[in-house]
């Protein structure tokens, strides 16, 4: 299967299904179902619109919210219209520009994440609206570009749009090494503010080492007798450690959760804010994200690549919810 892909992505530039539809490889989705509905589909290469790119993909990175787009159950996202190509997160190079596209040209690398009423990453190609996209950073290759936008954009419009994380703050991450978390840590350090992020035993020390002043092991500590009068948290988890994390809020505090409020946190009984978000695409903010990575501010962390035929494996480990930092396609 693996050598007949091969071929076929060789023949690629020469093959069609007409002699004018060029075609592309992608992970495309038939049916929701198990990680084994993701299948490696030759189908027609899309066109751009105006104010759209045609990025030639060379990396995106998976998700949780992808697995759940794959199950069906991501309700009001994407994914409602089958057949369809899931991943939210690219970076390649730009090879064909629609009609009034101003920022970028033909050749130039940039990332992207792509609305969340779409997808499409997945693919050798996929369309990118020049407002989602910025410049790739060129200090790092494709793959650790394409494992920021999702979860840095996340982190940046939680601790910084929503709670106003300030310089010699408090600031509580739940989840520090994964996606989200090892990306919200290291822009709260480069906010000035004073970091205390939970994982397991086995995290500890990475989390030293991204920049944690105040690492806890969630397993075996309490992250109550380490965090005090917090002014903001990151709340990735939900559930009773949301419940527990509304205690230790300053007054005033704000507690951003990325995975929905529970029936406390809409009501919290005490004077500090809880708030749910959904990440949106904004390529200005990426921007910004973007050269934090070019002067090393930022450091993406890619712990597993996987070839495109390798969907199933890729979306088992993002199943896991161990993951340290992310999963990437690399794509030929
Ligand atoms: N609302 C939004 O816009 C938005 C955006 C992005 C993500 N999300 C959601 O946020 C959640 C996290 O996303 P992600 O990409 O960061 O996921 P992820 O990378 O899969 O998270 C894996 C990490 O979670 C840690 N973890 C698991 N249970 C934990 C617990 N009880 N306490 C502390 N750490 C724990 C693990 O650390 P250990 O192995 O050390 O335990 C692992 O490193 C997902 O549910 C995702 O769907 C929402």
């Amino acid at each position: 299967m693996r050598k007949l892909l091969l071929i076929t992505s060789l023949l690629l530039p020469l093959s069609g299904f007409g002699q004018d539809t060029p075609t592309m490889l992608a992970i495309q989705i038939a049916e929701f179902g198990e990680p084994g509905v993701l299948r490696v589909r030759e189908i027609p290469r899309p066109a751009p619109g105006p104010r759209e790119i045609l990025l030639r993909v060379h990396a995106a990175a998976v998700n949780p919210v992808d697995t759940s787009v794959r199950e069906g159950r991501a309700g009001g996202l994407s994914g409602a219209e089958l057949p369809y190509i899931p991943g939210f997160d690219v970076s390649g190079v730009v090879a064909v520009t629609g009609p009034g596209v101003t920022r970028f040209q033909f050749g130039d690398e940039v990332f992207a994440m792509l609305d969340l009423r779409r997808g499409g990453g997945y693919a050798q190609y996929v369309i990118v609206k020049e407002t989602e996209a910025a410049s790739k950073p060129a200090r790092v290759g494709h793959a650790e570009a394409a494992a920021i936008p999702l979860v840095a954009l996340t982190a940046w419009q939680a601790l910084f749009e929503v709670a106003k994380l300030q310089e010699g703050q408090t600031v509580l991450i739940h989840a520090g090494a994964g996606g989200v978390g090892s990306v919200a840590v290291q822009l709260a350090k480069w906010r000035g503010a004073r970091v205390i992020a939970t994982a397991s035993d086995y995290n500890q020390e990475f989390l030293r080492e991204i920049g944690v002043d105040v690492p806890v092991d969630y397993r075996n500590q309490r992250f109550e007798d380490f965090a005090r009068d917090v002014d903001v948290i990151l709340d990735p988890i939900g559930g009773e450690t949301q419940v527990r994390s509304l205690q230790i809020l300053k007054e005033g505090g704000t507690l951003v959760s990325i995975v929905g409020l529970t029936p406390e946190g809409r009501r919290p009984g005490r004077n500090v804010n809880a708030t749910s978000i959904l990440v949106q695409a904004n390529g200005e903010q990426l921007g910004q994200i973007g050269e934090l990575i070019e002067n090393g501010t930022l450091e993406p962390i890619v712990s597993y690549r996987f070839p495109l035929e390798q969907g199933p494996q890729a979306h088992e480990q993002s199943q896991t919810r161990r993951t340290r930092g992310k999963i990437v396609f690399e794509i030929e």
